[in-house]
């Protein structure tokens, strides 16, 4: 992603330090700061405090995870993979990193085990970069056809998106933000709806600056606008990220993304998902799909940058009262028009992934 004029990735290996940089994203878009994980704790504290988040970005950070905690103990494979399972309970790519890892590592000898850690660690670093480029060529080409149709009718094509599917999520380029970036390069006319995705604000926040950074025409709408600006005709189409999909076709993704793809069934606008096939949980069944629900003073409290050009948090609810922050919901199959994956576009069905599935094998 460009970044001030500056390509940036959002994790990456710096083999003169021997660390492992993030951009701190619970500083955006206030500050902008790169920091350094040098232990397992340090990633372990990224995931949970998500300075780290976005599925695929987890999925990479815990595999660094990995490389620091055996480069300070080559023994502690089991103890590092049982500390980073425990960050995140939503994101599947978490659990899929480490597994990848474990298979490479539970095999080699414990004296090579730091070194083939770091080596697949950064395989997956630009395997990610990868496979996040041919989501948004694939989604690129169904944008580019629907601006086909509108073209005559309307100056922009209008896609909502919600929370951040962005490069921030991920390694660079993002799912749902490199459908927006591919097409735009392919001559399409982009401007997006930003969902500002409560609690945490990723849309207002991440989303917001990271379109910015990029120059994409963007607005910024509060979550419950999205049902009206389809009503009026104002979304060409829906695309979202993924935490988690079934082998049904599924989607877990953030909270609020579940009433976005209703109101976009009401109003017959299209409503994609784009998932790396690293976030399928082709096991998984929607009942099965671990929810993740994080602290309440997301909720009774906001974070922004007070008039004195301080950052500042303050309470919105008053004191006591009950709160349930429930991070993410599922959207059901019957509600997905697609799923964009770096392989092509799939129904979302089990018949259509379980012949992605196979092809995998
Ligand atoms: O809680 P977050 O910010 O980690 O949630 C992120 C999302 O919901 C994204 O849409 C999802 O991880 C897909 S990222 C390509």
């Amino acid at each position: 992603m460009m970044i001030g004029g500056e390509r940036l990735q959002s994790i990456w290996y710096d083999r003169n330090a021997d660390t492992v940089c993030i951009i701190d994203q619970s500083r955006l878009p206030h500050e902008f700061e790169i920091i350094d994980l040098n232990n397992l704790g340090d990633a372990c504290h990224a995931i949970t405090s998500m300075q780290v988040r976005g599925a695929p970005l987890i999925g990479v950070t815990a595999a660094y995870g990995v490389y620091l905690a055996l480069r300070d103990d080559p023994a502690s494979l089991e103890q590092a993979t049982q500390a980073l399972l425990a960050t995140r309970p939503t994101a599947v790519n978490l659990q899929w990193a480490l597994q990848r890892m474990n298979q490479g590592l539970a095999a080699t000898a414990v004296e090579q085990r730091v070194t083939q850690a770091l080596e697949v660690a950064q395989l997956m670093e630009k395997e990610d970069i990868a496979i996040c480029e041919a989501i948004g060529e694939h989604g690129a080409a169904i944008l580019a056809n629907l601006w086909e149709a509108k073209r005559e009718s309307q100056s922009a094509l209008n896609v909502l998106t919600h929370c951040n599917a962005g490069a921030l999520a991920t390694v660079d380029w993002g799912t749902a933000l490199a459908v927006v970036y591919k097409a735009v390069a392919a001559g399409v006319p982009v401007h997006v709806w930003v969902d500002e995705t409560r609690p945490r604000n990723q849309g207002a926040a991440l989303t917001c600056w990271e379109l910015g950074q990029q120059d994409i025409p963007h607005t910024l709408v509060v979550d419950n606008a999205g049902g009206h600006l389809m009503q009026q005709g104002k979304v060409d189409i829906c695309v979202v990220g993924s935490d988690r999909t079934t082998l049904d076709g599924d989607v877990c993704n953030k909270i609020g993304t579940y009433l976005k793809a209703l109101a976009a069934d009401d109003n017959a606008v299209p409503f994609y998902a784009a998932v790396p096939i690293s976030s399928i949980d082709f096991s998984a069944t929607q009942e099965g799909i671990p929810i993740e629900e994080r602290a309440a003073d997301e909720v009774s409290h906001i974070t922004g940058l007070a008039d004195d050009g301080l950052v500042k948090r303050v309470r919105v609810a008053p004191h006591g009262v009950a709160i349930s922050n429930i991070g993410f919901d599922i959207t059901p199959a019957r509600l997905v028009t697609g799923i964009i994956t770096e392989r092509g576009v799939f129904e979302a069905s089990r018949a259509s992934l379980q012949q992605l599935s196979t092809a995998l094998d």
